[in-house]
């Protein structure tokens, strides 16, 4: 999500970012910026390997302390920067993580600082994270595929590699996360799994329906809540699917996304999605009514100065549509209200005419696009409010009572 740098999501954690060799290592730079403006205090260990595509002072500069790269270091009191390091970490983060590097791991090789605290890191409490990053091809390779396995089935978590154009202009797999994608990779390692195994449906943004080519109905939801809860049941483990109406905003990570345009689009993805899914989130602002007969060419002046005038026709409502499905094919559905007044009356009756268990109240107008909101949960046993905040902190108690209420089911 956009603003997430201005949150201090790793407030608080202590972060060991290894580099080993590769060029992939001029991310590490941005990444190391990226951990520390989020909270984190940062402590960077270099392979000899990785010195020679970045130095170590560029590294100093921007996590603010010293940088190890050699087991020899004799500026830990003991002299054991092996076990120094690790000791204090909430995380072990080696991005990049070379084939090579990845190799040793396997091997429980320790032939340098890195690989050393790796071995030497208490494996319950500093767990281990690897941001692979090399040539296609070297990614492809039997060898590598079976050292990342091993490495998984050693405890490492893996984080990518993703694809795309890289360095030596080859195309393909292998190439390093983004900076901003390892640092919410990372956000979302040290959030608890409360939706483990649960698969999630969301909609969100606006519907446009269209009145020719070049001109329609829409409204001014910005799809930022939807988005903010698709983000945060990842993060809690779930496997979610968002639907989306037109707008301009990253799909999260790990978030399988179906772009929409019209409500109608909308109900068309979703309705047979539902059964495969535990929980609806029903966040997008649906058009109430489309023109009954969109134009086929553009609506052109008259010259006699006559505007034109068309019927609408209402369009289905796709969370009552859900709501109503047979029980075993039925989401646990949460609605959304927007009004502009008279919140929780409108919410309550909104839980009763739509047949959900959850509605989740906001004053539209005054949140619309913006990055803050306050929401207000009706259910049958009350209302709560939750306080005003940054809408992924919002999302993520709003994940937290989904949560909850789901495990007293
Ligand atoms: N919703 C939907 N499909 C529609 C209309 C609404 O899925 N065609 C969902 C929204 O995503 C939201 C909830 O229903 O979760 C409330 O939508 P809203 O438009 O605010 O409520 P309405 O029932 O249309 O009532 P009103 O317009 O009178 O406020």
């Amino acid at each position: 999500m956009s603003r997430t740098t201005d949150l201090k999501d790793l407030q608080g954690r202590h972060i060991l970012l290894g580099l080993s060799g590769g060029i992939a290592c001029y991310k590490a730079a941005d990444l190391c910026r990226e951990l520390v403006k989020a909270g984190a205090t940062v402590q960077v260990v270099m392979t000899e390997a990785a010195a020679q595509f970045i130095t170590p002072v560029t590294l100093q500069a921007l996590s603010g302390r010293p940088v190890y790269t050699s087991q020899w270091d004799a500026r830990p009191g003991n002299n054991m920067a092996h076990i120094e390091l690790s000791r204090a970490a909430d995380a072990l983060l080696v991005a990049p993580a070379s084939a090579d590097f990845i190799a040793q791991l396997v091997q429980g090789r320790a032939g340098d600082l890195l690989s050393l605290l790796c071995l030497a890191r208490p494996i319950e409490r500093c767990p281990l994270l690897l941001a692979p990053a090399m040539n296609r091809e070297m990614w492809l390779h039997p060898a590598t595929q079976r050292n990342v396995a091993q490495a998984q089935a050693d405890g490492a978590r893996v984080l990518g590699p993703g694809s795309g154009a890289q360095a030596c202009g080859e195309t393909g797999d292998g190439r390093m996360l983004e900076a901003a994608e390892l640092r919410d990779a990372l956000i979302a390692f040290f959030q608890p799994q409360l939706l483990a195994g649960r698969r999630v449906l969301v909609t969100a943004g606006p519907t446009f329906e269209a009145i020719d080519p070049v001109r329609g109905i829409t409204n001014l939801s910005s799809g930022k809540m939807g988005f903010a809860i698709a983000r945060a049941a990842a993060e809690a483990g779930a496997q979610v699917t968002l639907v989306a109406g037109p707008v301009h905003l990253p799909t999260p990570m790990g978030v399988q996304r179906i772009d929409v345009t019209s409500a109608q689009q909308m109900f068309d993805a979703v309705l047979p999605a539902a059964p495969a899914h535990d929980i609806f989130v029903a966040t997008a602002a649906v058009a109430d009514w489309r023109p009954a007969q969109p134009n086929a060419h553009k609506i052109k002046k008259d010259g006699k100065k006559l505007a034109p005038s068309f019927d609408l026709v209402e369009n289905p409502d796709i969370l009552a549509a859900v709501a109503r499905l047979p029980a075993a094919q039925r989401p646990w559905c949460v609605g959304f209200a927007a009004e502009s007044q008279d919140l929780a009356r409108h919410a309550r009756e909104k839980l009763q005419r739509k047949g959900v268990p959850l509605v989740v109240g906001n004053l539209g107008p005054a949140t619309f696009g913006r990055d803050d909101n306050t929401l207000l949960l009706v259910d049958a046993a009350g209302e709560r409010e939750l306080p005003p905040g940054d809408k992924l902190s919002l999302a993520r108690e709003l994940v937290r009572e989904i949560a909850q209420r789901m495990s007293t089911r």
